[in-house]
């Protein structure tokens, strides 16, 4: 059993993480600044450490005794790197930095969160790792520069890393309240208290939406294919189906039975109109595939709901 930092580990992703992690026996160390994370999240048998990721010397304190790190601490939002993309860079890129040179001296394994938002507008393709990153944000430019800096570690500083692209992550503990959340999260919490939905112009988008649960088994086996000297490569993490923003509204309100709220409004400016992932790599490399069914996973999120 083995201790691991886990950045990041009071949001949504990390707390999965974490749990998942402590239900295998090993030891976590959460980092965190709490800027979107809540306390509550973390299992009280984490160690948790209060701070910037992109403090040097607190991520060189955090990493002391560890096997490896799970890097997931990031201000995860398109709309927020818009607004405040000096800050959202310092999160988003300079703390992954930070985390592969506090690597360095041990050469740890890192894993971390990079995201389907590297791809930029690709049309009616399916996204492939071979294709050309060509994002649009500031969100996306910095997790591309994530996955650059991972060579960086790699080759010339022999860290080994593995960079998940996530595709839309969605399951309990994603917080409804954010404006900046996930969709499903925020019509599941607008479906269960019979608010109306809001749908950006047509609702034709078409989103590839993976279950937290997934998400954790591939960090899981990411950290293993490290572990066990696999190279050092960036990865998919997505079930290749899509679903249009309108059908997963209508969706979720039947799940509730009750009849969908919908009210459409302008197009949010930018908005691409098809991500949708291949998965082909992840099942070669780590010989694993999103399992969790659609219906099954909002069922989930929506029963989370109910309790919360
Ligand atoms: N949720 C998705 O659909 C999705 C999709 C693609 C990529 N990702 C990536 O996955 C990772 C986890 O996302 P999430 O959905 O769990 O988001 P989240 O906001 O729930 O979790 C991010 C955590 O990082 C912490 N954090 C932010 N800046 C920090 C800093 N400078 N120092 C220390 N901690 C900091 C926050 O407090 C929070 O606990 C992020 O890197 C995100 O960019 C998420």
């Amino acid at each position: 059993m083995a201790l691991y930092l886990v950045t990041g580990g009071a949001g949504f992703i990390g707390s999965h993480l974490s749990d998942a992690l402590l239900a295998e026996g090993h030891e976590v160390r959460v980092l965190d600044d709490f800027s979107t994370g809540k306390p509550g999240n973390i299992d009280p048998r984490c160690a948790v450490l209060r701070g910037d990721a992109a403090d040097p010397a607190l991520v060189r304190r955090a990493l002391e005794g560890a096997a490896g790190c799970f890097h997931l601490a990031a201000i995860a939002s398109v709309a927020r790197g818009n607004e405040d993309w000096l800050g959202t860079h310092r999160a988003n890129l300079t703390a992954t930095i930070t985390v592969f040179d506090a690597a360095r001296a041990h050469r740890l394994p890192v894993v971390y969160a990079s995201s389907a938002a590297i791809y930029g507008n690709l049309g009616e393709q399916v996204a492939r790792e071979d294709l050309l990153p060509a994002p649009l944000t500031a969100y996306g430019a910095d997790k591309l520069g994530c996955e650059l800096h991972a060579r960086v570690a790699t080759h010339v500083h022999g860290v080994p890393t593995l960079g998940l692209r996530f595709f839309n992550v969605y399951g309990p503990r994603q917080d409804p309240h954010s404006p900046y959340s996930g969709v499903i999260s925020i019509f599941a919490r607008r479906v269960a208290s019979g608010e109306t939905v809001a749908i950006h112009g047509d609702g034709n988008q078409l989103r590839d939406f993976v279950y937290v649960a997934d998400v954790v088994a591939h960090l899981r086996a990411a950290m293993g294919h490290l572990e066990a000297g696999g190279e050092s490569t960036v990865l998919n993490v997505c079930t290749g189906m899509g679903i249009s923003v309108l059908d997963l509204a209508h969706a979720l309100a039947d799940l509730h039975g009750r009849p969908a709220r919908l009210v459409h409004e302008a197009p949010r400016q930018g908005d691409i109109r098809r991500s949708l992932g291949d998965p082909a790599r992840a099942r070669g490399v780590l010989n694993i595939t999103a399992q969790t069914r659609l219906r099954e996973g909002l069922e989930r999120t929506l029963a989370s709901l109910v309790v919360a």
